[in-house]
């Protein structure tokens, strides 16, 4: 029997689609974006079709089941309903993309803004550009003293950061769970490995409410430390979060 030639067309388009899901799902374990699969699908269609209606004769035998079924007096039950099934399809697949989802709005929050040149920190004008950490040179002249400074700061932190940012400093503390944007993991290398000991001294200062215009919506649980610890204890926290993580400062080149 010979098959119509749609059929094998609807046959090609759906081994096609199979196909690049079995490859990728199961033969090579990586999910195939949908909008990319579609997009191949689009073009095997297109090939499919130019390959199907090379000719006139081969186009008038892919479109004569069509044909047949619009305007052959005897197919008026399929006829009906096909037009019935598909409108009710099309609707449906309106309808449920319109349905609300019950996921939380994505917040495209930007968690590492630029900071100002400038900031007021302890009542003070401090320029950001060129402010050191003065502790950061005792590292070298006096390794000894340089350890008990960082010792100081791993005591600062265990009182005041830790129910945040985790005593492992990987942001999971007993209160991390409870917060959002949640409390940033220090040893994860997106966060302090790329910042200056400046920017830092900035953020942890100030806090959630010192983020500018761009880090909205403000709403980080982050406290203004200036209000709570010198500025001292925060240079040695500082430290403390750059010896505990292996992590280097970074710093302009030379
Ligand atoms: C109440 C919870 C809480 C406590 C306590 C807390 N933080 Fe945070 N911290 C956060 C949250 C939430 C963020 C992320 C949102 C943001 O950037 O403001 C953050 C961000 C930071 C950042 C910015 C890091 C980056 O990569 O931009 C630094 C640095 C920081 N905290 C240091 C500290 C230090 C040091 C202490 C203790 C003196 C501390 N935090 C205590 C909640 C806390």
């Amino acid at each position: 029997m010979k098959i119509p030639r749609l059929l094998q067309a609807v046959v090609v388009i759906a081994g096609v689609y199979f196909g690049f899901l079995i490859v990728f799902d199961y033969l090579l374990g990586a999910v195939i974006p949908k909008s990319l699969l579609t997009m191949y699908m689009f073009f095997v269609a297109a090939g499919v079709f130019m390959v199907f209606t090379y000719d006139e004769e081969k186009t008038r035998e892919l479109v004569a089941p069509v044909k047949a079924l619009v305007e052959d007096p005897a197919k008026r039950g399929a006829r009906n309903l096909v037009f019935t099934l598909i409108p009710l399809l099309i609707g449906y697949s309106v309808y449920s993309q319109l349905q609300p989802g019950f996921e939380a709005p994505v917040e495209l929050r930007t968690i590492h803004p630029a900071p100002p040149s400038t900031a007021k920190i302890y009542g003070k004008r401090v320029n950001l550009l060129s402010l050191e950490n003065p502790f950061r040179k005792v590292e070298k002249e006096d390794p000894e003293k340089f350890a008990a400074l960082v010792s100081d700061g791993a005591a600062v932190y265990i009182k005041n950061c830790q129910y945040c940012h985790g005593d492992k400093l990987d942001g999971k503390g007993p209160y991390a769970e409870g917060l959002n944007p949640t409390p940033l993991n220090f040893q994860d290398i997106g966060t302090i490995a790329q910042l200056q000991e400046s920017y830092l001294f900035w953020r942890i200062t100030t806090g959630g409410p010192g983020l500018p215009k761009e880090a909205a919506p403000w709403i980080s649980s982050m406290p203004v430390w200036q209000n709570f610890l010198s500025e001292e204890e925060i240079w040695k926290v500082i430290l403390f979060l750059y010896d505990y993580t292996g992590h280097r400062p970074r710093s302009w080149e030379h």
